[in-house]
């Protein structure tokens, strides 16, 4: 069974060269479960295993994808039946496994769920893994309390993937929400997505070698890591909730312990790759049902594999601003 993929191959040391090559289902790892892909997404993950970081993937020739949606060609265990249409998103999937930007993939069963009754296929990835991050750090902030009563809730990397699909979700179900971004001209897709306050990196920065900062935001979803999530933990309100799932900025967190012992903020993790199935069918439903977003079209550019090195490149310099769809179908 020959489909079409983008594969990235090692020729030397530190050299990473990718093309859209025909593999065959041979190619592919083990796995119980064949799922013919019609739609991925592009994630920051990719674009890092496209250029080879070993951070995300390092055996080679690899074809990235962390999010494939499409419909079963066979099952071995039974799980699925052929014709279901099917969600892949992370576990090991475009990391060392063979991922969804390939018209095929072959994975351990458990790794899939069943399409949500109320998402197509198509909209299922133009959510994908930021779409599942994002729903997962709203999920959080509504779980330990957080109502729309209490104040603005502040989204950093707000033009991103995770970020944008943040702002939109959070304005659905009635937050006033504050968006920080590098892009301040981006400013009307930001209010067109539900923010009613645009800053920028520097004013959200503003004071931040002081060890406190005005208590402004009853929640925080940050994206990005480093000061910017420093100076967010710093202006959370008494009892605030800050949710952490990027690294854009940094990996480390300049902070000290008063925002914790005066204040009671409180930080989450958030992890969308080993996230328990229980919880991610709760979250897709949920993507499926109130936090449905009617405006997922305009935050998406649809693209087919030849696109995605343009979008890689744009990615990795931060000047992402519409999350990129794949359209495997016509690849
Ligand atoms: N924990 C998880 O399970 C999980 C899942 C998915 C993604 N992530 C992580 O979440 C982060 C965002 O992912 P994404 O897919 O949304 O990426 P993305 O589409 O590239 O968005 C990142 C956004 O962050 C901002 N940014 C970029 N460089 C920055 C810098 N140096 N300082 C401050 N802000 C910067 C930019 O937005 P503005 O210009 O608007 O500021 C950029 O558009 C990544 O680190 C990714 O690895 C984690």
């Amino acid at each position: 069974m020959e489909f079409k993929a983008l594969l990235v191959e090692q020729p030397e040391k530190k050299v990473f060269n990718r093309s859209i090559v025909t593999r065959t289902l041979d190619d592919l790892p083990e796995g119980e479960l064949v799922v013919k892909v019609h739609y991925s997404s592009l994630n920051f993950k990719d674009a890092l295993s496209s250029v080879g970081n070993p951070g995300v993937t390092r055996n080679f020739p690899h074809t990235p994808g962390i999010d494939a949606a499409g419909k079963v060609v066979s099952c071995a265990d039974g799980s699925f039946q052929p014709g279901d249409q099917v969600i892949v998103t992370s576990y090991d999937l475009g990391m060392e496994t063979d991922g969804g930007f390939g018209q095929l993939i072959r994975v351990p069963s458990k790794w899939a769920l069943k399409l949500p009754e109320g998402l197509t296929l198509k909209e299922s990835m133009m959510l994908g893994t930021a779409g599942l991050t994002a729903a997962l750090s709203v999920h959080q902030l509504v779980e330990s309390g957080v109502i729309p009563e209490q104040g603005p809730v502040l989204v950093t990397g707000a033009t991103g993937g995770v970020g944008s699909l943040a702002v939109a979700m959070l304005a659905k179900i009635g937050f006033t929400v504050t968006a920080v971004t590098g892009k301040l001209e981006e400013t009307p897709y930001l209010e067109g997505l539900g923010a009613t306050q645009i800053i920028d990196r520097a004013t959200l920065l503003k004071g931040n070698d002081r060890p406190m900062l005005k208590p402004t935001w009853a929640g925080v979803v940050d994206c990005v890591g480093g000061e910017m999530l420093a100076a967010a933990i710093k202006s959370a309100q008494y009892d605030g909730v800050v949710t952490c799932c990027g690294l854009v900025a940094s990996i480390d967190i300049p902070i000290n312990v008063f925002p914790f012992i005066l204040r009671g903020v409180r930080l989450i993790g958030i992890d969308s790759a080993e996230c328990p199935m229980e919880r991610r069918i709760q979250v897709w439903k949920q993507l499926a049902n109130e936090l449905k977003l009617d405006n997922l079209t305009e935050m998406v550019d649809e693209i087919t594999l030849a696109g995605v090195e343009e979008k890689v490149q744009l990615m990795l310099k931060g000047g992402m601003k519409r999350r990129a769809l794949i359209n495997l179908l016509q690849s």
